[in-house]
């Protein structure tokens, strides 16, 4: 631990140097315009204490959140009306209590201050619920009855629809960067994939250059066509494809740190998640796994078991 803080302390410097040519491409976000209120999540604040019932305005806001990280979706309702709308509806408040289900809050479909409080960290834009199936509760109750009606509650990993994973032919996995990705953010994802390498049977080498990586990294903005816009700074941080796709996106107008920095996200706690998608895993329920989709800024987390078990399990290790 000694030699982490160290190294974020070293790292503090790097940060400046090293990450210069990112930050002045955004040269238009004065150093202040950083802080919280420029969230695209800060509009949940507007909300707080909101129940089935009320007609607020941002409530439309609150539906294309969990619309987005895979809570709420009004097309596969009956009942349509109000899925442009300020009104917090039936549907809206299932929406709600499970999101407090996947995130230990009271299941109450009410915002109340931990729900608002926890729905504004900034997070991975990869849904929680892919497809319908709340992969993040499901493995919580499954353990539940293998633990005999116990009530020994014991959350999980998750992987995508259909389980999809790399082939035995593609546990060597080569990587590359975008061109212009700044060092200090390459050398932070070597760091993540060799923490992987070191608990899986996967490895991880930059690819030849000329070849094809199996795995591609770079920061984008905005819109940057994948159908997955980024939001500016805060909101969502980064994303992942299911394998055996490859693509892992920063998104580039974060304040980056490698390490713990306040006010600032750590490059490397995030590529350790985002590298756990490209294996095939979904987000954990598991507060303290790298799987669980949030992360506040001047933190850092590493592998936990439970993220281990995930691979273990996907690929029958
Ligand atoms: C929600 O509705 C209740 C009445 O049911 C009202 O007292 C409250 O002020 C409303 N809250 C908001 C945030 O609109
Ligand atoms: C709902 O359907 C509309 C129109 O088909 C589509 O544009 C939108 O993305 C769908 N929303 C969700 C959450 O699936
Ligand atoms: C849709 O919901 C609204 C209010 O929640 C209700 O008034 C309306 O009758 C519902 N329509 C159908 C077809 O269920
Ligand atoms: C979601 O389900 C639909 C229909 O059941 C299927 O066509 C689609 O491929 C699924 N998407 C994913 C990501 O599995
Ligand atoms: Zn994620
Ligand atoms: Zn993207």
């Amino acid at each position: 631990m000694a030699a982490l803080k160290a190294f974020s302390l070293f790292s503090l410097a790097l940060l400046i140097l090293l990450l210069l040519p990112l930050l002045s491409a955004h040269a238009t976000n004065p150093p202040n315009s950083l802080d919280k209120k420029t969230s695209p999540f800060e509009f949940l604040k507007g909300l707080h204490g909101c129940h089935k019932g009320n007609k607020t305005k941002g409530i439309q806001g609150l539906k294309k959140y969990l619309e987005q990280f895979g809570y709420l979706n009004y097309n596969h309702s009956k009942n349509h009306t109000h899925s442009n709308d300020d009104v917090f509806d039936d549907l809206l408040e299932s929406a709600v209590k499970t999101y407090q289900l996947n995130y230990h809050l009271k299941a109450s479909g009410t915002l109340d201050d931990k729900t608002v409080s926890t729905m504004m960290v900034p997070r991975c834009g990869v849904a929680d619920i892919v497809n319908g199936t709340n992969w993040m509760h499901l493995g919580k109750k499954w353990h539940d009855h293998k633990s005999h009606g116990s009530f020994h509650t014991v959350s999980h990993y998750s992987f995508f629809p259909g389980n999809p994973r790399w082939p035995p032919s593609k546990y060597r996995l080569t990587y590359g960067f975008v061109s212009g990705t700044p060092t200090a953010a390459i050398n932070a994802v070597v760091q993540a994939f060799q923490a992987w390498a070191s608990r899986t049977h996967f490895t991880f080498s930059q690819a030849p250059s000329g070849a094809r990586p199996d795995i591609t990294v770079g920061f984008y903005s905005r819109d940057h066509g994948d159908g997955y816009p980024f939001d500016g700074t805060g909101g969502t941080l980064a994303h992942a494809f299911a394998p055996t796709d490859g693509r892992f996106h920063y998104d580039g107008d974060e304040r980056w740190s490698v390490g713990a920095v306040p006010g600032a996200t750590d490059l490397i706690t995030v590529a350790v998640h985002e590298i756990g998608h490209l294996l095939g895993l979904g987000h954990s329920s598991v507060q303290q796994a790298i799987m669980f989709p949030s992360i506040s800024q001047g933190v850092t987390k590493g592998l936990h078991p439970d993220d281990i078990e995930g691979i273990r399990v996907l690929y029958n290790r």
